[in-house]
């Protein structure tokens, strides 16, 4: 096996032991550990749990490289490549009972910032409905033993598009006004609040599009590989008249330069 297929035959297996932790600690009952950056934005006891199980078991696994994940933060590796991890995706789903949350996992190459990074395998896990996306850079991406690709093109009735909402209520406006602006490219749009889901399903041709501003790195290292690996697009940048939250944009070829012009993707 080649390097980021190893990569990616480890995450799979860490992925799968975390996501079976998560779900059985959401079924003996979840409860809020703290909040982070804004009220809204949480953390449970099983978000830090299922961290400390990815990171211990890639730190006996491969001790040379980097870590960096949502609730531990970040450590700096000597073989050039990083595990970029969030345990649980869709915290606030998490947290309601609703099934939409993933472990996500991304081994990437060079400086772990998304401008900066290569990608080169990815895991999003969602354990409820058992839904395993993976990828290596090369090699495809993958639901299960199926063989993933994006939307060859858009009905009339235009694209299912999905975004999400960040947690600061100040830039609550921001995303509404964005959402509106996409809106008439739509012939629907989703919100379901796991963004590393959102991309797996850009991916697997159940969305046509995604868009959302001010993602962190664990939000999307896995999701984005897996939808170039699929045959779609993925943009990151500053949106056209903002400094403060990069916007990213995800699609089907058939739809992308549409999406990220009218988006304000620069
Ligand atoms: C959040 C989810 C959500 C997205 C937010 C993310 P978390 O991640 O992916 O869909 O809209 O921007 O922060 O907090 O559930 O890991
Ligand atoms: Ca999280």
């Amino acid at each position: 096996m080649s390097l980021v297929q190893d990569l990616e035959a480890l995450a799979i297996d860490i992925a799968r032991e975390a996501g079976e932790l998560a779900r059985v600690r959401r079924e003996a009952g979840v409860a809020i550990a703290a909040t982070k950056s804004a009220l809204a934005d949480i953390v449970t006891e099983a978000d830090r749990e299922v961290e400390a199980l990815i990171r211990a078991r890639l730190a006996a696994e491969r001790p040379e490289d980097g870590f960096l994940g949502e609730e531990t933060g970040a450590d700096t590796g000597s073989s050039g490549v990083t595990w970029v991890v969030d345990p649980i995706d869709g915290t606030v789903n998490y947290a309601y009972g609703i099934p939409a949350y993933a472990v996500s996992i991304a081994a990437v190459q060079g400086e772990p910032t998304p401008e900066a990074w290569e990608a080169l395998a990815g895991v999003v896990y969602a354990p409820v409905g058992d839904e395993l996306f993976h990828t290596a850079l090369g090699d495809g991406a993958w639901l299960g033993d199926r063989r993933l690709s994006v939307n060859p093109e858009v009905g009339p009735a235009g694209a299912l598009l999905a975004t999400g909402f960040g947690y600061d209520p100040a830039t609550r406006p921001g995303d509404l006004e964005l959402s509106g602006t996409v809106l008439p490219l739509a012939r629907d749009l989703r919100r379901a609040g796991a963004a590393s889901l959102d991309l797996s399903y850009v991916a697997a041709g159940r969305l046509d599009g995604y868009f959302e501003r001010g993602l962190a790195p664990w939000d999307l290292a896995a999701g984005s590989l897996l939808v170039t690996e699929a045959g779609g697009r993925f943009g990151r940048a500053m949106p056209d008249g903002s400094r403060r939250a990069p916007l990213v944009v995800a699609a089907t070829p058939a739809i992308y330069d549409a999406l990220a012009s009218t988006a304000g993707l620069t």
